[in-house]
């Protein structure tokens, strides 16, 4: 009987929560309908529209039977006819996709802090922490205002020897493979291979740690991800995170996983402290934590020992996963425009000759930079952003209400032909030939990095970082596609291709 009842129960509590929420959906839908905002058919609370015929992710990037850039760009054609935003649902979520890029431009030149970042995925909260991407208001101001010395370009620039000497050792493994397999050609997947490097390169670069710590929180960071992705769509019911599930006992163990090594990390600093702390990320952030200028402890903290472990998280994601998707899609369009490729190598080998490169060798490479921009546009590593009003907002003609979330498609943006041009869905570097401004009709029209006051912090970081492990391969090898590639870019938090990027890999001199 009493189980019965439980079951009763909880039957009307599931119905309750289904009826709430398609009322509420159907109510967002209405407000939107009567200011002509409309779009694809929403399949139910729990499905959104994430089923074909809509996926807006899906739609940039060409398709595996048609294996380089179709772009079938059905949602752009639904902006485009309708001539303004349009209503989707991601799971239960509405949002509204924004692609005019006067509207976009008013979000993130927002100064006042009208609107902010959307309310974090748990999972994702565990695995990037609440650091500078996250936090809002006086805290960004705070945070921001601590961490921005560490990017000075003078900073930058003495990292390069040891981003060079890392994608040194990984050169040193594939020149070994192909002395010791005598063929002339190595099959090297790309993706992994930078995702690996590029995480070494932030651990050694921004927290001074060996590559045995970058790796445990590489792979914590990474399960995490794989649960971020399965979950993303799931409806969060209330006080389910707390159950000791498989998934959130395992997301549990990771999380300890990750701060234990942080801690770790970041004790070996504190008790290795001679004059400071250092002066790469870890450094800066400890100094902000307990020391003022006159080298004394602090009576406030600047960051506390939490926000400091927050920001290590959202660093070392940060750091690598976007800078090793804009290096395997350069790789990838490299390969498929070989005089390009051919173009960076005279170009290299002009500036840098055989030499490891350095910042000043690096600040050389033009046509380097113009690719890298190149395929930002095509490739953006961060494919959509997202953003909701504090209070009602009113945006060009539309009214949005407090909390809309609203996305910027980055890669809709970057194809737009009136901004672009009619060659806006080609690979053509040389439109960035005059520098970024230059490119398009409008100043600022690429979004890679984002504009505004959020605008990437790593930006900097990333290109020289790009630009040295590019010119390093060029230097010694030249490569192709592996037959068994398969074009197939996918929206997984960040663009990467969902197989994997298997290249043939040839020495110059062999
Ligand atoms: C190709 C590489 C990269 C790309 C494409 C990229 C892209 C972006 C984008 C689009 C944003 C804005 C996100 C938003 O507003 O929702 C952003 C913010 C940010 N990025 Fe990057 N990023 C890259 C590399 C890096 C690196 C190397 C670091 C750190 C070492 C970094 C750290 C950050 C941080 C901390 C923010 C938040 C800034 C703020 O809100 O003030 N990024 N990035």
């Amino acid at each position: 009987m009493a189980s019965l009842l439980l079951l009763l129960l909880l039957a009307a509590a599931a119905a309750w929560v289904w009826g709430r929420q398609e009322w509420r959906a159907r109510a967002v839908e209405r407000g939107f309908a009567a200011q002509g905002v409309r779009g694809p058919r929403r399949g139910g609370w729990l499905r959104g529209c994430n089923e074909e015929p809509f996926n807006l992710n899906s739609y940039y990037f060409g398709n595996r039977q048609k294996p380089y850039i179709s772009f079938c760009i059905k949602s752009y054609k639904v902006v485009k006819e309708k001539g303004g935003p349009f209503l989707y649902w991601l799971g239960p979520q509405p949002r509204i996709c924004i692609s005019d890029y006067d509207l976009v431009k008013q979000i993130l030149s927002n100064k006042y802090g009208h609107f902010v970042k959307n309310d974090a995925h748990p999972v994702i909260l565990s695995m990037i922490g609440k650091g500078l991407l996250l936090v809002e208001g006086t805290d960004w101001v705070r945070h921001h205002r601590v961490l921005t010395p560490a990017f000075a370009m003078d900073k930058l620039k003495m990292m390069t020897r040891t981003m060079a000497s890392c994608a040194e050792c990984l050169i040193k493994e594939w020149e070994d493979q192909t002395s010791t397999r005598k063929s002339i050609e190595i099959e090297v997947e790309f993706s992994k291979q930078f995702q690996d490097l590029t995480a070494d390169i932030i651990c050694r670069t921004a927290f001074g740690s060996s590559s045995k710590e970058g790796k445990e929180i590489f792979h914590a960071q990474r399960q995490l991800l794989a649960i971020v992705i399965t979950t993303i769509l799931n409806v969060q019911l209330p006080g389910f995170k707390y159950l000791p599930t498989k998934r959130n006992r395992c997301k549990w163990t990771l999380e300890k996983k990750l701060k234990n090594t942080l801690m770790q990390i970041i004790q070996s600093r504190i008790a290795s402290k001679g004059n400071g702390y250092g002066d790469d990320l870890l450094g800066v952030m400890l100094d902000a934590c307990f020391s003022t200028e006159q080298g004394e402890k602090r009576d406030e903290l600047v960051l506390t020992m939490d926000e400091i472990i927050d920001e290590c998280k959202t660093f070392f994601f940060a750091g690598h996963e976007t800078t090793s998707h804009l290096l395997t899609w350069t790789m990838f369009l490299l390969s498929v425009y070989p005089e390009w490729q051919d173009r960076l190598r005279v170009e290299v080998l002009r500036e840098c000759g055989k030499e490891k490169p350095n910042a000043d060798m690096l600040s050389k490479l033009k046509e380097m930079t113009m690719v890298l921009l190149e395929t930002l546009r095509l490739y953006p590593p961060v494919i959509s952003m997202f953003r909701k009003p504090i209070t009602d907002m009113q945006l060009g003609r539309l009214h949005l209400p407090r909390g809309t979330a609203v996305v910027i498609p980055i890669p809709m943006l970057h194809r737009d032909k009136e901004v672009w041009g009619d060659d806006a869905n080609e690979f053509n570097p040389l439109r960035f030939e005059n520098g970024v401004i230059k490119a398009a009709k409008i100043p600022h029209a690429l979004l890679g990095f984002s504009i505004g006051p959020r605008s990437c912090i790593g930006q900097n970081f990333a290109m020289l970082e790009a630009k040295s492990v590019m010119a390093m391969i060029l230097q010694k090898f030249s490569f192709t596609l592996s037959p068994s590639y398969v074009h197939a870019p996918a929206d997984l938090i960040t663009l990467q291709p969902k197989f994997g990027l298997p290249m043939l890999l040839r020495a110059l001199d062999a």
